[in-house]
Formats: C-alpha cells, structure tokens, sequence
C-alpha cells in the first residue's frame, strides 16, 4: 500500500512476455516469509518470486502480490495469497485485498470467512443470469483459440463475463457470492491455492476441466457451486483440446 500511489517511481523488470516483478513484489515476499520462518521454521515454501524454500511435508503457498499488471497500472485490484498444503491437502488460505481492508480467510472443515462473517458461494441454479469471471490468456498463448470458443459461449449463455485481473480474488469472489463462477487456463499454484479453499469451505466446487481434483497442477480450473460448476463443464468441455483435457 505505500508504494500503490507512486507506481510510476517503481522499477520492475520484465520475467517473461506480459510477466512483471517489481520491488513491491519482492519486499511483499521476503516479509511474508521472514514472519512465516520465525514461527514454523521447520515449514516448506513455495513462493512466486524465491521459488521453493526447505521441503517436507508443510508448505506455504505464496503470491505477495497478485494482479501485479493492475498494480502498476494503478488500479486497485490485487490482493496477497498465502495457502498452507499439509501432503496433498490445503488447510489454511488467506487472499487479502489491502485497498478495501477485505480479508478472506478459511480453514478445512471450518468454513470460510469475509472480515468477520462467514460466507457462502451464491445460490444461483442455472447459467441464465450467472455473472462469471476469468482470466484471459495474456502470456501464454497456446490455448486462445480454444479460450475464445469458451468466452463467446459463456457471454452468449450469462448475464455477463468479468476480467478483473486478479486471480485469487477472482476465486475468492465466487467463495463470497459475488460472482456465480469462475474460470481460467494455466494459472501457477500460488493465484489459486488459498482461492480453491475459500470455494471449497463456502461450499463451492473446483475442478480441473475434466472434473477431477488436478487443478492445482493443470493450472486449468472451473468453479462455481454444484450446478454452476456442472453447467459450465458442460459449456466448455466442447472446446477442449488433448492438452486441455490431461
Ligand atoms: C496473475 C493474475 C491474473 C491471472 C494471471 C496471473 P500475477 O498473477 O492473477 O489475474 O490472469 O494468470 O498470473 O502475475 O499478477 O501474480
Ligand atoms: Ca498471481
Ligand atoms: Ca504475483
């Protein structure tokens, strides 16, 4: 937050096509890990900018900062996500929005919360009227053709399609309700980690585009509730490659 109004000041590099780190990103990520260290030093980390630190079986997931694009920009949507993963289950998930002071949060079999109150993905029973949100594919472009047939099919089929540019608060707007369901190709571990919990304890479901449990490792994911999420593989399943479907 205290560099979100000098942007123009910050230096940041390029990491690859449309990829950018900036100073805010680092300096995010070395206090996350400083504080995470000195409580649960015998703790792996997986964090967008170091990479891994340590190994066993406790791992935190990190992006310090996700929506970088918006951030330097100047607009206010980009949040923090941090996941913990015990084997190959997530536990604990934070995604903090620090513009609106929004901090969702949820722990397994506990639920999920926004500040203080507990949150629900919405009720919505069909895709007529659904308000769903994606990311577009900006640096990888292996899939656009494939990911323009789903985005003419789901505007052609709701009320309306949403790039904010902010993954793990695209994620965790579904987990609050804001939004009917979510979808995006080749996302990395940290933009969806502490995002899918939030779904799965506002009772929510995330698939990969098959249906199965491998979205953390596709990077491909479909969320919603139970009959969104059904209708929506439904709706792209059609424009699925090989590479898609694996
Ligand atoms: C990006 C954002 C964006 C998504 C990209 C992510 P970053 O994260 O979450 O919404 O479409 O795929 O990489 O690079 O700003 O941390
Ligand atoms: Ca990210
Ligand atoms: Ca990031």
């Amino acid at each position: 937050m205290r560099y979100s109004d000098r942007v123009d000041d910050l230096k940041f590099e390029s990491k690859g096509r449309n990829d950018f780190v900036s100073d805010v990103d680092r300096a995010a990520e070395a206090a996350i890990i400083q504080e995470l260290k000195s409580r649960f030093p015998s703790h792996a980390i997986l964090a967008e900018e170091s990479g891994e630190h340590g190994s066993g079986d406790f791992v935190w997931i990190i992006d310090p900062l996700d929506g970088t694009t918006n951030y330097l920009h100047g607009m206010p949507q980009f949040a923090v996500s941090i996941a913990l993963k015990h084997k190959d289950q997530l536990e604990c998930a934070v995604v903090y929005d620090p513009m609106r002071e929004e901090m969702y949060t949820a722990a397994r079999g506990q639920g999920a919360q926004l500040n203080d109150r507990k949150i629900r993905v919405a009720t919505r029973q069909s895709l007529e009227g659904a308000l769903i949100g994606t990311g577009f594919p900006f640096r990888d472009q292996q899939h656009i053709d494939a990911y323009l047939g789903m985005f003419k099919a789901m505007t052609l089929t709701t009320a309306g399609v949403r790039r904010p540019g902010c993954a793990s608060l695209d994620l965790a707007y579904v987990a609050a309700g804001r939004t009917d369901g979510f979808w995006e190709l080749g996302l990395s571990p940290w933009d969806c980690a502490a995002g899918a919990l939030l779904i799965k304890e506002a009772g929510g479901t995330i698939t990969d585009l098959s249906g199965g449990e491998r979205f953390l490792e596709t990077g491909n994911m479909v969320a919603g509730n139970l009959k969104v999420h059904r209708s929506m593989l439904d709706l792209l399943t059609p424009f699925l490659n090989d590479k898609l479907k694996a």
